[in-house]
């Protein structure tokens, strides 16, 4: 029997499959000849000590005003933790400055809870946590994203770095007119779902291809596409037609389950996401390739392989706060990842720049010049680092300090501009003349996410300026559809 697997099925396997899945049999390799790194393991301890830092101010208020009672144990659930770096080093911060006034309040009550999905590498955290988790501080559970649950009261913080990017996505085509395509993976010659999973557990060769499979019924899909209407209008009217577009059918199961975690009686929290992709102006924009794989050099699709390679999409940062919205939470904050650098955890000050630096001599650098300039070269990587994001999700009316975070992102549908294909380039080049960028051509183009291209232009800290100066340029979602 010849049977197609839904793309989001086939690359879940491929991923959690305890059997063979890269992550879920521990095929990732983190560290020495690491398959890729991510910001925590890359700049440990130091990503840790950036988190500490703002989870300090984030949950500040809160444990002021009662929200948090003073005698409730504070959690901090970490969701897909990889090795556990960010986990031992966030709770290594906290737990060596329970004398310092911001962090120590924390450091006094703090239960730091590392849920994932993958066995293999829930016993890798256990390793890397086994000095907090003698000391009672720290446990490991088996715990899946995409219907998080907790049991009893919750008080503190759900933190997560690079998981939402990494839940299997449904391929999608879009096109002119509402119709919907759903991306299949079948075998050749064909076989059934069992033998090819045996295949591949075998490591045996696959000629593998795309081909379609019907379209479940999906309202979280439905309703996300409604909402989205006017920026494919937009993507079709610039020719982009059929528009694929990778759909992250886990998020709404996610955010069901935060908002059941961190809001309600005997619960109140705040959720720090860490993560990449852009708003649905930039997901839907396929100008940018918007699913990634990595663990072997030259590979390009998640079909090569099956279970060797860690297969990543673009988060849809537009999606995660509608959703929030419906499920009764708040996107209350989105920025650049380097919001979560401050005065006091600051990676170029005295206190962390030489942690940096001693971490490029652990992976071979020559101590000295070649070690400072790499650790440089990594630290403006962190800053500039195109659409890695920070985002905090919440009740709503919960203040975010702006003076620590800085103002959010436009994020909403309705919010997002976009340079309109009959805006005069030359007139926009000269608008932005002086503000030393690279060459206009290079990041203002028709029907780009304006804001997500600052942040690739390293103009990031300007953003509210290069808006303000080409607001006479941008088209409103729907507007390029309609004068089109
Ligand atoms: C890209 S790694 C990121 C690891 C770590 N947060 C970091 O930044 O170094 C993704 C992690 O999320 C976990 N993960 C993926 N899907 C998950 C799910 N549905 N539930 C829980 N953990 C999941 C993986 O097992 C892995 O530990």
């Amino acid at each position: 029997m010849s049977e197609a697997l839904a793309f989001r099925d086939f690359v879940d396997g491929c991923l959690y499959d305890p059997r063979f899945g890269y992550y879920g049999a521990g095929v990732v390799r983190f560290g020495d000849e690491a398959h890729y790194s991510t910001f925590p393991q890359g700049m440990s301890p130091a990503f840790g000590w950036l988190v500490a830092d703002s989870l300090a101010w984030l949950l500040d208020a809160p444990m002021r005003d009662g929200r948090i009672p003073p005698d409730a144990p504070l959690t901090l659930l970490e969701i897909g933790a990889g090795d556990g770096a960010l986990a031992r080093d966030t709770l290594d911060r906290l737990v060596s400055r329970a004398g310092d006034p911001r962090l120590g309040p924390l450091a006094e009550r703090i239960r730091y809870v590392v849920g994932d999905r993958s066995p293999t590498l829930r016993e890798r955290q256990r390793r890397a946590l086994a000095p907090h988790i003698e000391a009672g501080r720290a446990e490991v559970i088996a715990l899946d994203a995409r219907a998080p649950r907790w049991e009893g009261p919750f008080y503190g913080a759900v933190v997560c770095n690079e998981l939402l990017s990494n839940l299997a996505c449904d391929k999608l085509i879009l096109h002119r007119g509402g119709g919907v395509t759903r991306v299949g993976v079948t075998a050749r010659p064909p076989m059934s779902a069992d033998t090819l999973w045996r295949a591949v557990a075998a490591g045996e060769a696959l000629a593998l291809e795309e081909t379609t499979v019907p379209l479940a019924p999906d309202p979280a899909r439905d309703a996300l596409l409604a909402a989205l209407a006017p920026l494919i209008a937009d993507a079709h009217a610039l020719g982009h037609d059929p528009l694929p577009l990778y759909y992250n059918a886990g998020v709404p199961a996610f955010v069901d389950g935060l908002a059941s975690i961190l809001a309600g009686p005997d619960r109140f929290g705040l959720a720090l996401l860490v993560d990449y992709g852009g708003t649905s102006r930039h997901v839907l924009d396929p100008r940018f390739s918007h699913l990634r794989v990595y663990g072997r050099v030259g590979a390009e699709s998640p079909l090569e392989t099956p279970g060797q390679l860690d297969i990543t999409w673009d988060l849809d940062f537009t999606q995660l706060g509608l959703v929030a919205e419906e499920r009764g939470l708040e996107l209350l904050h989105l920025g650049h990842q380097s919001m979560l650098e401050s005065v006091a955890a600051d990676l170029w000050g005295p206190e962390l720049r030489p942690l940096v630096v001693e971490g490029r001599v652990a992976e071979g650098a020559a101590p000295g010049e070649e070690a400072e300039l790499e650790a440089e070269r990594l630290v403006a990587e962190f800053r500039e680092a195109d659409g890695f994001r920070a985002v905090v999700l919440g009740p709503p009316g919960v203040e975010v300090p702006r003076v620590r975070f800085g103002e959010s992102d436009p994020w909403r549908v309705d919010a997002l501009v976009t340079i309109a294909p009959w805006a005069d380039r030359r007139a926009m080049g000269e608008a932005v003349a002086d503000l030393a960028l690279p060459p206009p051509d290079e990041w203002l183009y028709p029907g780009c996410d304006l804001v997500a291209n600052i942040s690739a232009v390293e103009a990031y800290a300007e953003r509210a300026t290069i808006l303000e100066r080409l607001a006479p340029f941008l088209a409103r979602p729907g507007e390029i559809a309609r004068r089109g």
